[in-house]
């Protein structure tokens, strides 16, 4: 009898892994199985727990049994939440077969980009951007085109850069504010700027991830493509969930606004492959929406105080620097001076990768080199975690370092 062949991966997952940050969180979590006592600051999700008020509609869904599938891309009560949220945050007036609901974000943009990318597409990306994105391009067949956005120019693409990028094929720029990893916001005078450049490039739509809306630390109002240049919201998607303004990253409910033909094209994708996203969590992730949300502003506050912290610990730290971020919940450090040093390099620490390596395996600190967002040189901390672990963790990292320089 023939044996089965060994296996291989499909070509079209040549070049495409579990993400650098998960492989992170497995070597962390691997330490503190042997006893160790790791602190995690790599995570993308806030330490507090959903709020009781959203918990109890998702206990409410379960107990008046929404336990059967639902209509493929929301329900129509959680769409008509997601219309009173864009019109009373955003000012922009959907209808129902504008919105779809999906399991998460993630699989909002996967859906984006599958229903839109022919084979070679190209989709601008400015970096430092989240790496799913990038991976997430090239399984749809697209090509990422990424745009470094230095520190200096505030890790913002600038009008200048989007104009050089734009080819014969670009289908999309992918925006991403507050972004992560930088938490790097597009005011509505940026927005402006990449506006007129789209303009004249009418093939060009815009995907705005705005996940991390919510997490600001300003009260200059949020801005958003499709509200800043109405002209262009036929060609503008915007991405948005629950995950990180309701703590409900674990419930999987994300939505898109975007063009009736294009969500019915994405329909198409869900329905192949995961079909509605959880019935309770559609149910938990309406009462997220219309309810109190002071749970979010509180949130939002508190993260506004470990911030400040981490940052002002960050800056003690010798050859580290790191300045203030505007919204999400990371902080992105510079580490190229650190990386430079001769007693540094002579320890075989010779970029971010081995540098944060060194903080997991010396100082039990788990956190994410800027190699894995496209930015080498740099080092992102998440602070949803407690003042306490802040401080511990980073009075580890700065121990570690001390001994680095000493050597
Ligand atoms: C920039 C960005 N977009 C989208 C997502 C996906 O969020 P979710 O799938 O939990 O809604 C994340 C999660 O970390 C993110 O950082």
């Amino acid at each position: 009898m023939e044996r089965w062949a060994e296996f291989s991966a499909a070509t079209k997952l040549d070049g495409i892994g579990v993400s650098e940050i998960i492989r992170i969180g497995a070597q962390a979590r691997a330490l503190v199985a042997k006893g160790h006592d790791v602190i995690m600051l790599n995570a993308g999700e806030p330490d507090f727990p959903t709020p009781d008020n959203i918990k109890l509609a998702g206990i409410n869904a379960i107990l008046t049994n929404q336990t059967r599938y639902t209509a493929l891309d929301g329900t129509l009560a959680l769409k008509a939440a997601i219309r009173r949220k864009f019109l009373r945050e955003n000012g922009l007036d959907f209808a129902d077969d504008e919105i779809s609901v999906g399991a998460g974000a993630k699989q909002v943009l996967f859906n984006i980009l599958m229903a839109t990318l022919n084979p070679g597409d190209e989709v601008i990306v400015p970096l430092p951007c989240w790496t799913s994105y990038l991976d997430m391009i090239k399984l749809a067949g697209g090509v990422p085109v990424c745009v470094s956005c230095p520190e200096d120019a505030g890790f913002r693409l600038s009008a200048d850069a989007l104009r050089a990028a734009i080819t014969e094929r670009t289908r999309w720029l992918l925006l991403n504010s507050p972004s992560n990893p930088t938490g790097a916001i597009y005011s509505s005078a940026h927005l402006h700027a990449l506006g007129a450049v789209l303009r004249d490039a009418c093939r060009v739509g815009v995907i705005a991830d705005d996940i991390y809306e919510h997490v600001r630390y300003s009260d200059v109002p949020f801005a958003t493509m499709a509200a800043v240049c109405p002209d262009l919201r036929p060609r503008v998607v915007i991405v948005n969930g629950v995950s990180k303004a309701y703590s409900m990253t674990g419930w999987r409910i994300g939505y898109v606004a975007a063009p009736a033909q294009m969500i019915a094209a994405m329909a198409v994708v869900q329905s192949q492959c995961s079909s509605n996203p959880c019935s309770i969590s559609q149910a938990a992730a309406i009462e997220a929406l219309d309810g109190p949300q002071d749970s979010v502003r509180a949130h939002c506050r508190d993260f506004q105080q470990r911030r400040d912290m981490i940052v002002d610990l960050l800056n003690s730290i010798p050859d580290i620097r790191c300045t203030l971020p505007d919204g999400a919940f990371y902080a992105f450090a510079d580490v190229r001076t650190l990386l430079a040093r001769p007693s540094v390099i002579g320890q075989g620490i010779t970029d971010d990768m081995a540098l944060c390596q060194f903080f997991l395996n010396e100082c039990h600190v788990a956190v994410v080199p800027g190699s894995c967002f496209g930015a080498p040189g740099y080092m992102r901390l998440s602070y949803a975690s407690s003042e306490s672990m802040i401080a511990l963790s980073l009075a580890r990292m700065k121990a570690g370092v001390e001994r680095l320089l000493a050597q």
